[in-house]
């Protein structure tokens, strides 16, 4: 097995999904699984482990879909915090807590944090220009801003962070921003703020990754392009009416205001993980406990995380640690690349998603539903590079290797114990080469399998997993027991022998895959006292993973009888793989046309005004009589429109969307009194009403009525 440092106990966390949505294929493939595997795997193995997972919800991500869905966050995130945590229940995701971040003991322990760094000194403070949205009155924080990212040129990087190259940023940093709240040009406007140095850590940062050859390539090498571009220091505050409070003495300090001022969201979610940890330390009625999983140096910590995350677990928290002082540092931060789904990017804004609580409901009627997608997707990681989930590939797995292989081989196992060895383990004896050989096979398993786990190749380690399933297959179909049945009985129950035994190392080393159908195996071979692969407790003498590699069931031990049992895994049909792709193009084909009112940005509707000041607007009726482009500006026409009284030269932002025919001709009605304004080299006298749709298509106001006629 592969060396890895003494440790006592291992801290194993799941990246903290945002309470704002359902969770789908894509977040359960890179991070989640892999960490529920792992955990498992470990526990089998006999490992002291805490498994640490919880909803993050600070930060912006769940205020801008209360603001979308005019709701408040405290709303948002009541409804998807029970979803999420129970949606992760049913498929089998064993943490031993799973918290959130508005609870006491995470803001507390939040600004706990927060207060020791600023007193050591490792924050600077400094007064920036910050963008500012003049209509929203609101400072463009994090997501409330998208751009394009100076590192990689893509057009949507949000203002903390390019989900495109994984870079950190700061608003300011973004070319062309633009508000994600009213699409206004953001200003600059002074704001205060903390900053974390990462520019000074750099060289801490950059010994302590190089003490880790053993990270994945992908990690190591993105962390590699920021250390060479040089790091920069990075605001942990935010003037955003949602998050962790700035601790009122911290900011008295320095004399500042703590009114308004939150900490940022990616300050405050990984601290999730250590007051979860607390959290859980004192349901076990061990408060203190927590203490040796943060603060002891034999404690192995591990992130899994998707790759959008790593700049976080791998520089940022870390530096918060190494600042703070008191704490390990991640041993591993294995995080995956991203998972597409039928060959397209998974998006959930267009329901191009699989949800995870709903497949649970679609599958519910599946034996082993949950084990289905987990094998699915375990055996399709994006682990060195993103991968592609499909509903077809779905049902080869399932039927091609659950079912066909593993099922298969312990169906035809159980079948021949029941009827020719009345239900008991038959005896080996003289057993040949071919009965040696697949016990050898069994032998090592473990080993091949755990050091996969152990060196996070987690498909590698399920696909050696199914390897011994087909091993056993082969085996038993060359062994050929239904002719040693009549020709050489002792042949016989030598392979039902064998067989039965690699069914019992396979009930173990398939737990931390396919927990559910690994659990009706060892039902049914009577296998008893094998530690569980969840939190629970087990007694000291419990069969475990390195025990799978031996016989473990004696001759004439019983396993269970009865008519000839179902098998392990059923088949998946065409008709509900059909519903399932259909189902998704459907979805994705409604949005694509016509986004529902979850989607849509509704503006706010604005203060009350007078009488006089809507009289004071001169609105008329007028005819578009000429249009043409306006050279360099690919969104606006020149239009001449006829108002009667005269002629007047209006430039109107809907050359995107109209062709200078489709213009001419339109009813219009125009602002005949706006201040005139010089654009392209052109004077535009006046405005064409348009209302914008939510999507951002623009739809004339038309009146057809004589040409100066007052709208009012
Ligand atoms: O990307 C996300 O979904 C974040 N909510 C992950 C947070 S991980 C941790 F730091 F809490
Ligand atoms: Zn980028």
């Amino acid at each position: 097995m592969a060396d890895s440092p003494a440790f006592e106990r291992l801290l194993v966390t799941a990246a903290l999904p945002y309470a704002n949505g359902p969770i789908h294929i894509g977040h359960l493939a890179g991070a989640y699984l892999p960490a529920d595997l792992f955990v498992r795997y470990q526990r089998l193995k006999g490992e002291d482990v805490a498994f640490i997972c919880g909803s993050d919800e600070m930060g912006v991500a769940i205020l801008m879909r209360a603001i979308r869905e005019d709701r408040t966050p405290e709303d948002i995130i009541d409804t998807y915090h029970p979803q999420i945590r129970d949606s992760f229940e049913r498929l089998g995701m064993s943490f031993d807590h799973y918290g959130r971040t508005s609870s006491e003991t995470h803001v507390e322990t939040t600004q706990d944090f927060f207060r020791v760094l600023d007193e050591n000194d490792g924050f600077d403070l400094s007064t920036d220009e910050q963008l500012y949205d003049p209509e929203a009155e609101m400072f463009l924080a994090d997501r409330f801003v998208v751009g394009t990212c100076p590192v990689c040129g893509y057009e949507e990087a949000y203002g903390d962070q390019c989900e495109q190259c994984g870079s950190s940023l700061s608003p300011t940093e973004l070319e062309t921003p633009q508000s994600t709240l009213t699409d206004a040009t953001p200003e600059l406007k002074e704001t205060t703020h903390w900053h974390l140095p990462l520019g000074e850590l750099q060289a801490q940062l950059e010994d302590w990754i190089g003490a880790h050859p053993e990270w994945k390539n992908n990690v190591l090498g993105q962390i590699q392009s920021w250390f060479d571009e040089g790091l920069k220091g990075r605001a942990i505050t935010r003037d955003v009416p949602w998050g962790v409070p700035v601790p009122e003495d911290v900011a008295e300090r320095h004399g500042l205001e703590a009114e308004g001022k939150v900490i940022y969201v990616w300050f405050d979610a990984p601290i999730g993980y250590i007051s979860a940890t607390k959290e859980w330390a004192e349901a076990q009625g061990d408060p203190e406990k927590w203490t040796d999983y943060w603060q002891e140096d034999d404690t192995r910590l591990v992130h899994f995380i998707g790759k959008d995350n790593i700049v976080f677990h791998c520089l940022m928290f870390p530096s918060m640690l190494m600042e703070h002082g008191n704490y390990v540092l991640p041993d591993n931060v294995p995080a995956n690349e991203f998972l597409n789904l039928e060959g397209e990017k998974l998006s959930t804004s267009r329901g191009w998603a699989v949800w995870l609580h709903e497949y649970l409901d679609d599958f519910a009627d599946e034996r082993h539903a949950p084990d289905l997608l987990r094998y699915a997707l375990a055996t399709t990681l994006p682990e060195t590079k993103d991968a592609d989930f499909s509903w077809d590939g779905f049902q080869q797995h399932v039927n091609g290797e659950l079912a066909n292989v593993f099922g298969n081989f312990v169906h035809r196992t159980l079948t021949f114990a029941q009827r020719y060895f009345d239900g008991t383990v038959p005896s080996l004896q003289d057993p040949s080469e071919a009965d040696r050989a697949m016990l050898d096979r069994m032998a090592e398993a473990p080993d091949t399998i755990g050091t996969a786990y152990e060196e996070h190749r987690t498909r590698d380690a399920v696909f050696e997993t199914m390897a011994l399933a087909r091993r056993g297959n082969k085996y038993f179909n060359e062994t050929e027991p239904w002719h040693t049945n009549e020709s050489d009985p002792q042949a016989c129950a030598n392979t039902i022998h064998v067989s039965l035994q690699v069914c019992a190392a396979l009930s173990i080393l398939f737990e931390p895959v396919v927990p559910s159908a690994a659990a009706e195996l060892r039902e049914r071979l009577g296998l008893e006292n094998v530690r569980t692969s969840t939190p629970d407790d087990n007694p000291a003498d419990a069969v475990g993973w390195a025990d799978a590699g031996t016989p473990l069931l004696p001759t004439g031990h019983p396993i269970l009888s009865g008519p000839d049992p179902e098998p392990l895994f059923k088949k998946i049909d065409d008709d509900t793989i059909e519903a399932q792709i259909e189902k998704l193009r459907e979805r994705a084909a409604e949005r694509d046309s016509d986004p529902s009112p979850t989607d849509m940005d509704y503006d706010e509707l604005k203060d009350n005004i007078s009488f006089d000041d809507f009289t004071n607007l001169d609105l008329r009726a007028g005819t578009v009589t000429a249009a043409e482009p306006v050279p360099d500006a690919d969104k606006l026409l020149r239009l001449d429109v006829d108002i009667g009284v005269e002629e007047r030269q209006i430039l109107a932002g809907v050359a995107e969307q109209m062709s200078p025919d489709e213009v001419v001709g339109l009813e219009v009605v125009v602002v005949a009194n706006m201040a005139p304004k010089e654009m392209f080299g052109f004077e535009s006298e006046g405005m064409v009403l348009m209302a914008e749709e939510p999507d951002g298509t623009f739809v004339p106001v038309t009146a057809a009525a004589e040409n100066g006629s007052v709208v009012r």
